[in-house]
Protein backbone atom coordinates (compact mmCIF):
# COMPACT_ATOMS: atom_id res chain seq x y z
CA UNK A 1 0.00 0.00 0.00
CA UNK A 2 1.34 3.61 -0.71
CA UNK A 3 1.02 5.96 2.10
CA UNK A 4 -0.12 9.34 0.45
CA UNK A 5 2.57 12.26 1.72
CA UNK A 6 0.08 14.28 3.33
CA UNK A 7 0.54 17.58 5.25
CA UNK A 8 -1.61 19.32 7.78
CA UNK A 9 -1.67 23.61 7.93
CA UNK A 10 -2.96 24.97 11.44
CA UNK A 11 -2.98 27.94 13.07
CA UNK A 12 -4.08 27.48 16.55
CA UNK A 13 -4.43 24.91 19.01
CA UNK A 14 -4.59 21.35 16.83
CA UNK A 15 -6.51 18.83 18.49
CA UNK A 16 -8.14 18.00 14.40
CA UNK A 17 -4.39 17.59 13.43
CA UNK A 18 -3.62 15.76 16.78
CA UNK A 19 -6.64 13.00 15.51
CA UNK A 20 -4.84 12.87 12.25
CA UNK A 21 -1.60 12.21 13.54
CA UNK A 22 -2.57 9.95 16.20
CA UNK A 23 -4.65 7.99 12.77
CA UNK A 24 -1.96 8.35 10.62
CA UNK A 25 0.40 6.86 13.55
CA UNK A 26 -0.99 3.11 12.30
CA UNK A 27 1.13 1.47 9.57
CA UNK A 28 -1.88 0.90 7.70
CA UNK A 29 -2.71 4.11 7.54
CA UNK A 30 -3.57 5.51 3.97
CA UNK A 31 -2.04 8.94 4.46
CA UNK A 32 1.52 9.53 5.90
CA UNK A 33 1.99 12.69 7.73
CA UNK A 34 5.02 14.46 6.15
CA UNK A 35 4.53 18.23 7.85
CA UNK A 36 2.89 20.27 9.71
CA UNK A 37 3.25 24.28 8.74
CA UNK A 38 1.90 27.07 10.96
CA UNK A 39 0.88 30.35 9.76
CA UNK A 40 1.12 31.41 13.20
CA UNK A 41 4.54 31.20 15.19
CA UNK A 42 3.75 30.10 18.30
CA UNK A 43 0.61 28.08 17.39
CA UNK A 44 0.32 25.28 20.17
CA UNK A 45 -0.22 22.67 17.90
CA UNK A 46 3.48 23.24 16.57
CA UNK A 47 4.92 21.73 19.55
CA UNK A 48 1.99 18.56 19.51
CA UNK A 49 3.14 17.55 16.33
CA UNK A 50 6.79 17.77 17.34
CA UNK A 51 5.61 15.43 20.26
CA UNK A 52 4.73 13.08 17.51
CA UNK A 53 8.33 13.62 15.98
CA UNK A 54 6.81 15.51 12.77
CA UNK A 55 8.29 18.38 11.00
CA UNK A 56 6.51 21.15 12.47
CA UNK A 57 7.62 24.64 10.65
CA UNK A 58 5.89 28.47 11.22
CA UNK A 59 5.74 30.38 8.06
CA UNK A 60 4.61 33.80 9.07
CA UNK A 61 2.05 35.12 6.84
CA UNK A 62 3.10 38.74 7.98
CA UNK A 63 6.29 38.30 7.00
CA UNK A 64 4.81 38.98 3.38
CA UNK A 65 3.47 41.39 1.56
CA UNK A 66 0.81 39.84 0.08
CA UNK A 67 -1.18 36.72 0.14
CA UNK A 68 0.43 35.41 -3.08
CA UNK A 69 4.08 35.88 -1.21
CA UNK A 70 2.79 33.79 1.34
CA UNK A 71 2.03 30.82 -0.34
CA UNK A 72 4.96 30.29 -2.84
CA UNK A 73 6.79 30.21 0.26
CA UNK A 74 4.06 27.81 1.56
CA UNK A 75 3.61 25.93 -1.28
CA UNK A 76 7.94 25.71 -1.57
CA UNK A 77 7.84 24.01 1.83
CA UNK A 78 4.66 21.88 0.94
CA UNK A 79 7.23 20.64 -1.71
CA UNK A 80 9.94 20.57 -0.34
CA UNK A 81 8.54 17.92 2.04
CA UNK A 82 6.91 16.28 -0.97
CA UNK A 83 3.22 16.87 0.43
CA UNK A 84 0.98 15.47 -2.41
CA UNK A 85 -2.45 16.32 -0.22
CA UNK A 86 -3.11 19.23 2.30
CA UNK A 87 -4.96 19.16 4.96
CA UNK A 88 -6.30 22.51 6.57
CA UNK A 89 -7.03 21.84 10.90
CA UNK A 90 -8.39 25.49 12.08
CA UNK A 91 -5.83 26.66 9.45
CA UNK A 92 -7.33 31.02 9.87
CA UNK A 93 -5.73 32.08 6.38
CA UNK A 94 -8.05 32.34 3.13
CA UNK A 95 -6.00 30.76 0.43
CA UNK A 96 -6.19 32.24 -3.17
CA UNK A 97 -8.19 31.18 -5.92
CA UNK A 98 -4.85 30.44 -7.74
CA UNK A 99 -3.15 28.37 -5.07
CA UNK A 100 -6.33 26.62 -4.67
CA UNK A 101 -6.65 26.09 -8.23
CA UNK A 102 -3.23 24.18 -8.49
CA UNK A 103 -4.01 22.23 -5.32
CA UNK A 104 -7.52 21.28 -7.03
CA UNK A 105 -9.23 17.71 -5.47
CA UNK A 106 -5.46 17.49 -2.94
CA UNK A 107 -6.88 20.12 -0.55
CA UNK A 108 -9.52 18.99 2.36
CA UNK A 109 -10.48 21.33 5.46
CA UNK A 110 -13.25 20.75 8.50
CA UNK A 111 -15.84 22.78 9.22
CA UNK A 112 -17.54 23.16 12.15
CA UNK A 113 -20.51 22.80 10.77
CA UNK A 114 -23.09 21.24 8.48
CA UNK A 115 -22.51 22.90 5.39
CA UNK A 116 -23.94 24.69 3.40
CA UNK A 117 -25.60 25.84 6.83
CA UNK A 118 -23.56 28.35 8.94
CA UNK A 119 -20.03 28.99 6.50
CA UNK A 120 -17.67 31.33 8.18
CA UNK A 121 -16.92 32.12 11.98
CA UNK A 122 -19.01 31.52 15.09
CA UNK A 123 -20.98 28.70 13.56
CA UNK A 124 -22.27 27.33 17.39
CA UNK A 125 -23.72 30.43 18.20
CA UNK A 126 -25.63 30.66 15.08
CA UNK A 127 -26.78 27.32 14.82
CA UNK A 128 -28.44 28.03 18.74
CA UNK A 129 -29.34 31.26 17.19
CA UNK A 130 -31.15 29.76 14.24
CA UNK A 131 -32.68 26.94 16.58
CA UNK A 132 -31.71 24.23 14.63
CA UNK A 133 -32.14 20.84 16.54
CA UNK A 134 -29.01 19.57 14.86
CA UNK A 135 -25.46 20.98 14.35
CA UNK A 136 -22.50 19.05 13.22
CA UNK A 137 -19.11 19.38 11.05
CA UNK A 138 -17.89 18.47 7.62
CA UNK A 139 -14.78 17.01 6.27
CA UNK A 140 -15.26 18.67 2.29
CA UNK A 141 -12.80 19.14 -0.56
CA UNK A 142 -11.65 23.28 -1.43
CA UNK A 143 -13.20 25.22 -3.95
CA UNK A 144 -12.23 28.72 -3.92
CA UNK A 145 -15.41 30.31 -2.39
CA UNK A 146 -15.24 29.55 1.54
CA UNK A 147 -16.41 26.71 2.81
CA UNK A 148 -17.40 25.49 0.13
CA UNK A 149 -16.58 22.45 -1.72
CA UNK A 150 -17.28 18.35 -2.39
CA UNK A 151 -18.59 17.28 0.67
CA UNK A 152 -16.62 14.01 1.86
CA UNK A 153 -18.07 13.39 4.89
CA UNK A 154 -20.40 14.77 8.11
CA UNK A 155 -21.08 14.11 11.63
CA UNK A 156 -24.66 15.46 13.33
CA UNK A 157 -24.65 15.72 16.90
CA UNK A 158 -28.18 16.83 18.46
CA UNK A 159 -28.91 20.32 19.87
CA UNK A 160 -29.64 20.29 23.44
CA UNK A 161 -31.92 22.44 25.45
CA UNK A 162 -29.29 23.92 27.82
CA UNK A 163 -26.45 24.26 25.31
CA UNK A 164 -24.52 27.29 25.04
CA UNK A 165 -21.84 27.84 21.86
CA UNK A 166 -19.19 26.28 24.15
CA UNK A 167 -20.91 22.65 25.30
CA UNK A 168 -22.47 22.37 21.75
CA UNK A 169 -18.61 23.48 20.24
CA UNK A 170 -17.04 20.52 22.72
CA UNK A 171 -19.89 18.65 21.08
CA UNK A 172 -18.89 18.78 17.72
CA UNK A 173 -15.49 18.95 18.00
CA UNK A 174 -15.33 15.35 19.78
CA UNK A 175 -17.16 14.63 16.41
CA UNK A 176 -14.29 16.45 14.31
CA UNK A 177 -11.77 14.43 15.73
CA UNK A 178 -13.61 11.42 14.85
CA UNK A 179 -14.99 12.38 11.34
CA UNK A 180 -11.27 13.75 10.12
CA UNK A 181 -9.55 10.66 10.26
CA UNK A 182 -12.12 8.65 8.71
CA UNK A 183 -12.43 11.31 5.61
CA UNK A 184 -8.69 11.79 5.13
CA UNK A 185 -8.35 7.81 5.37
CA UNK A 186 -11.38 7.12 2.75
CA UNK A 187 -9.99 10.00 0.48
CA UNK A 188 -6.68 9.30 0.70
CA UNK A 189 -6.98 5.58 -0.46
CA UNK A 190 -8.87 6.48 -3.27
CA UNK A 191 -12.62 4.64 -1.78
CA UNK A 192 -14.07 8.30 -2.20
CA UNK A 193 -13.04 10.40 -5.06
CA UNK A 194 -13.83 13.99 -6.67
CA UNK A 195 -16.81 13.37 -9.61
CA UNK A 196 -16.73 16.96 -10.05
CA UNK A 197 -18.62 18.55 -7.37
CA UNK A 198 -19.63 15.53 -5.50
CA UNK A 199 -17.99 12.89 -4.22
CA UNK A 200 -18.21 9.10 -5.68
CA UNK A 201 -17.89 5.99 -2.49
CA UNK A 202 -17.06 2.59 -3.47
CA UNK A 203 -19.48 0.22 -3.13
CA UNK A 204 -18.16 -1.96 0.11
CA UNK A 205 -18.57 1.78 2.60
CA UNK A 206 -20.66 1.51 5.20
CA UNK A 207 -23.44 4.26 6.05
CA UNK A 208 -26.01 4.43 8.65
CA UNK A 209 -29.48 4.46 7.05
CA UNK A 210 -31.80 4.69 10.46
CA UNK A 211 -32.68 8.39 11.95
CA UNK A 212 -30.95 10.03 15.01
CA UNK A 213 -33.86 11.83 16.66
CA UNK A 214 -33.75 14.78 17.97
CA UNK A 215 -35.56 15.26 20.37
CA UNK A 216 -35.69 11.35 20.91
CA UNK A 217 -38.49 9.01 20.52
CA UNK A 218 -40.11 8.47 23.77
C1 LIG B 1 -12.14 23.33 14.48
O1 LIG B 1 -13.42 23.53 15.05
C2 LIG B 1 -12.22 23.27 12.98
O2 LIG B 1 -13.41 22.69 12.52
C3 LIG B 1 -12.19 24.73 12.60
O3 LIG B 1 -11.28 25.31 13.50
C4 LIG B 1 -11.24 24.55 14.70
C5 LIG B 1 -9.82 24.16 14.89
O4 LIG B 1 -9.59 23.51 16.12
N1 LIG B 1 -11.85 24.88 11.20
P1 LIG B 1 -8.24 22.71 16.31
O5 LIG B 1 -7.09 23.68 16.06
O6 LIG B 1 -8.23 21.56 15.38
O7 LIG B 1 -8.25 22.25 17.76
Amino acid sequence: MTRRPTAILISGRGSNMEALLQAAAAPDYPARIVAVLANRPGAPGLARAAAFGIPAETIDHRGFADRTGFEAALEARLLAHGADLVCLAGFMRLLTAAFVARWRDRLINIHPSLLPAFPGLDTHARALAAGVRFAGCSVHLVRAEMDSGPILGQAAVPVLPEDDAATLGARVLAAEHRLYPRALALYAAGRARAEGERIVFAPDIAFESGALLSPAAE
